[in-house]
């Protein structure tokens, strides 16, 4: 599948930063916001090929849609906006707060399937692959640890097609995609897991989690 066209949903630290350093790997990148005109400082910085509109604009422009909100907004989504993504590749980056996010994030927490199944219940029809989720959105910027390692991005989908666009999303921004496996390995680099917020190469990722 050629990806030219990115939407994003949620342009806060990861979508906006996420966004910038696609449109500057080439992809043309629409960022959304529900004040969509709040974001003319963005697509200034992420250059010609980005541009911004409502959310049901990047849902449409975007052969692939990054959705980079907070859990709580899952439930907040239209029912416009969910059929939208219903068949889209989304690329889902949320982690569970309960502090941000109340009693659901508190659940998603426990729930044994980890992330991927949280959403893929919260998205019902969605091609959801887990990335992007487990990088500091200051250390994603850099795309080196303090080792000066390449960092790794765990990567989990049970859709070969989103596995394969998230790979290529991650090395085109100069990351090392790491495909941990299906949706419920995603649990494997969730909060409170032995990668998460680590900044790991793809080797040491490798390495925790026991990948080959
Ligand atoms: N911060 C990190 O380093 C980091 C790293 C990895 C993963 N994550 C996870 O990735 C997700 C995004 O994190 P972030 O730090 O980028 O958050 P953020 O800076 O707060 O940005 C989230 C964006 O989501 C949008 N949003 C909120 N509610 C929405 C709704 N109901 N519908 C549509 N858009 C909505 C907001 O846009 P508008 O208000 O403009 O609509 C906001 O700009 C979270 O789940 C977070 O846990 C964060």
């Amino acid at each position: 599948m050629k990806i030219t066209r990115i939407g994003i949903v949620g342009s806060g630290n990861i979508g906006g930063n996420l966004g910038i350093m696609l449109a500057k790997a080439g992809y043309e990148v629409c960022f959304s916001s529900r004040h969509p005109e709040s974001l003319g400082d963005l697509v200034r910085t992420a250059g010609p090929t980005a541009r911004a509109g409502s959310v049901a604009e990047a849902i449409t422009f975007g052969d692939v849609v990054l959705l980079s909100v907070p859990l709580k907004a899952y439930r907040e989504l239209d029912s416009e906006t969910r059929q939208a993504l219903h068949g889209k590749i989304v690329i889902d980056t949320s982690n569970p707060y309960p502090e941000r996010d109340g009693a659901m994030a508190v659940e998603a927490r426990q729930d044994p399937g980890g992330m991927g199944s949280v959403v893929a219940r919260l998205l019902p029809g969605a091609r959801i692959v887990r990335a992007f989720n487990s990088v500091y959105f200051e250390d994603l910027k850099q795309t080196v640890n303090k080792n000066g390692d390449t960092i790794g991005i765990p990567i989990a989908g049970d859709d070969q097609e989103a596995v394969a666009v998230a790979v290529e999303l991650a090395r085109s921004v100069g990351l090392d995609p790491v495909v941990v496996g299906g949706l419920t390995a995603s649990k494997l680099f969730d909060v409170g897991t032995s990668v998460y917020a680590t900044s790991a190469s793809a080797s040491e990722i490798k390495a925790k989690l026991s990948i080959e």
